[in-house]
């Protein structure tokens, strides 16, 4: 063969690959408003930065005629690129080619930029839209499936590895994603479920469809399984180059600085105003983080879920965060299993990867009731204590109001090696709220007055008066300093930078037994 028709052959390879499951199918995929998976790659790296890898492997199998039907590349497009100029490892499946369906072949590939992310520390970017395991293959995809559960294992907690469910995703298949540490949905066109309506409705005879089993909706609301949903695949892809911005590569870096304008002695007189007189009153703890925070920005995670505590990014001084903070417009802000569940996986994120954490504190305790109680919330509760304990990242701590009981020594205290613990002067920090505690310890003479409205009164007053205050926990150290609401931002911006050196460490171990 001539060198040039030799390159001619390797154009017309490279040009096949690059058609996917043809065009018929392409069009059937953008007909049901979905994107190719290398569109899709084009949008989510920066411009000419994919390197595409693999693009000529094929399917080995010889089953149910499948030797007569390959396509180059086999259904998944893998390689790597850059985003905002920092490297990383992409696979993003091609549902024209089998409907995306995982073969031995498509898993190698998905497996060797895994590899390849791990060696070179640096985030695992997943697109997800397959109908599963390779029916054709048998055994061997399940096999195939489970190299790629085992890689997500070994990679939690070295890289980032994010997930993008932008149609099909079913059956065990749901479970890589699921190890992941963010899982991204698109409204309408992406649902996940371990068993779709069919089976549903034939073991449990509940009719529901697939968007309401487990679409983006429900995973971002009820289910709490996707941490971010949006209305377009463009939302999605753009969000995650967002979400990476506040991420090292590896947790063997810091995160990345970036430049701001806000100064970092702001003062905001507003602050001192915001929480309401009226200790029963709500706000929206948002308010505070947007007036801390640089540039009024905070990118929230699992913003629909558990909306009694919010969790997210933000940077102090071009200094990325991750911020927890109580929300008492919700439940009062009240730790239930959800609530605790969302902070705990958060928390232990930021310390994995290095991202100190900043706690806003406005919580009243732990919700009762016989659907915790039943549910576990003493186990659930106990991950969130567990993740503060472990974390070894600098935490720093703001008590806005209220930080009673468990809840106080849960939400990063002094005694699980807080760093730096504030309350503003409306914080009340004690075992429980007035009401509660004179009812138990004035029962007795509350029930012997004459008025007993009036005693109870008398008593809930005297109690606030001493103990719904900052400065018993103050005058023992269990608090830093008590500050003026509007010092915040510089007193945070302060205290990271002091931290910035900080090393702390755990015993020895294999791992610990977080209570699952
Ligand atoms: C092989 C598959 C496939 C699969 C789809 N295709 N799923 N080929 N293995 N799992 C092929 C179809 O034959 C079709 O080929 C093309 O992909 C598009 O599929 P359609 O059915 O036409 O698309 P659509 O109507 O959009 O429906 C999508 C779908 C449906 C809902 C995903 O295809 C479906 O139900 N597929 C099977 C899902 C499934 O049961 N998978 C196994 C689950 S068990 P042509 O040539 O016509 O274009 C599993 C276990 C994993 O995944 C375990 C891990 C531990």
């Amino acid at each position: 063969m001539a060198e040039s028709d030799k390159i001619r052959e390797l154009r017309e390879k490279k040009a096949r690959a690059l058609l996917g499951g043809g065009e018929e199918r392409v069009a059937k995929q953008h007909e049901k408003g979905k994107l190719t998976a290398r569109e899709r790659l084009e949008l989510l790296l920066d411009e000419g930065s994919f390197e595409e890898l693999d693009m000529l492997n094929r399917h080995r199998c010889r089953d149910f005629g499948l030797d007569k039907i390959k396509y180059p590349g086999d259904g998944v497009v893998t390689g790597y690129g850059y985003i905002n100029g920092r490297l990383v490892y992409v696979f993003s499946q091609d549902f024209t080619v089998f409907g995306g369906s995982l073969s031995e072949t498509h898993a190698e590939k998905i497996c060797k930029i895994m590899d390849m992310a791990m060696k070179n520390g640096a985030p695992v970017i997943g697109l997800n839209d397959s109908g599963g395991a390779r029916i054709q293959e048998g055994v061997v995809s399940l096999g195939a499936y489970a190299e790629i559960f085992l890689r997500n294992t070994l990679a939690s907690g070295v890289v980032p590895q994010i997930s993008a469910i932008l149609g099909p995703c079913a059956g065990g298949a749901v479970y890589s994603p699921a190890i992941t540490d963010f899982i991204f949905m698109v409204e309408n066109t992406s649902y996940m479920f371990v068993t779709g309506p069919n089976v549903v409705k034939t073991v449990t005879h509940e009719d529901i469809s697939s968007e309401e089993l487990g679409g983006a909706d429900t995973h971002a609301t009820r289910s709490g399984v996707a941490h971010f949903k949006y209305a377009s695949e463009m939302d999605v892809l753009e969000n995650i180059r967002t979400l990476l911005s506040f991420l090292p590569q590896n947790n063997a870096e810091d995160p990345p600085m970036a430049q701001t304008d806000d100064p970092a002695d702001r003062m905001d007189p507003e602050l001192n105003t915001l929480v309401p007189e009226n200790p029963n009153k709500p706000y929206d703890m948002r308010d505070i983080i947007l007036r801390v925070v640089d540039d009024q920005d905070f990118f929230e995670v699992h913003k629909d879920y558990a909306e009694n505590i919010v969790v997210g990014f933000a940077r102090l001084a071009g200094r990325p965060v991750g911020i927890v903070a109580n929300q008492p417009g919700v439940l009062a802000g009240v730790l239930d299993i959800n609530s605790s569940l969302k902070g705990a996986r958060f928390v232990r994120f930021c310390d994995a990867f290095n991202i100190p954490l900043i706690t806003f504190v406005d919580v009243p305790g732990f919700l009762p009731g016989t659907d915790q109680e039943w549910g576990g919330i003493i186990k659930h509760g106990a991950k969130l204590l567990y993740a503060y304990c472990e974390a070894t990242v600098p935490k720093i701590t703001v008590i806005t109001r209220k930080a009673y009981g468990g809840a106080y020594d849960v939400m990063s205290s002094k005694h699980i090696r807080g760093d730096i613990n504030y309350a503003w002067p409306s914080a009340e920090i004690a075992v429980m709220g007035p009401k509660g505690a004179v009812e138990i310890i004035f029962r007795k003479e509350i029930q012997a007055a004459k008025d007993r409205e009036a005693a109870l009164e008398q008593k809930i007053a005297e109690y606030r008066e001493r103990f719904a205050n900052p400065y018993l926990a103050a005058d023992r150290g269990y608090i830093d300093d008590v500050i003026e609401p509007l010092q915040t931002r510089p007193k945070l911006i302060s205290a990271l930078k002091m931290l910035e050196n900080k090393v702390d460490s755990n015993p020895r171990k294999k791992h610990g037994n977080i209570p699952l």
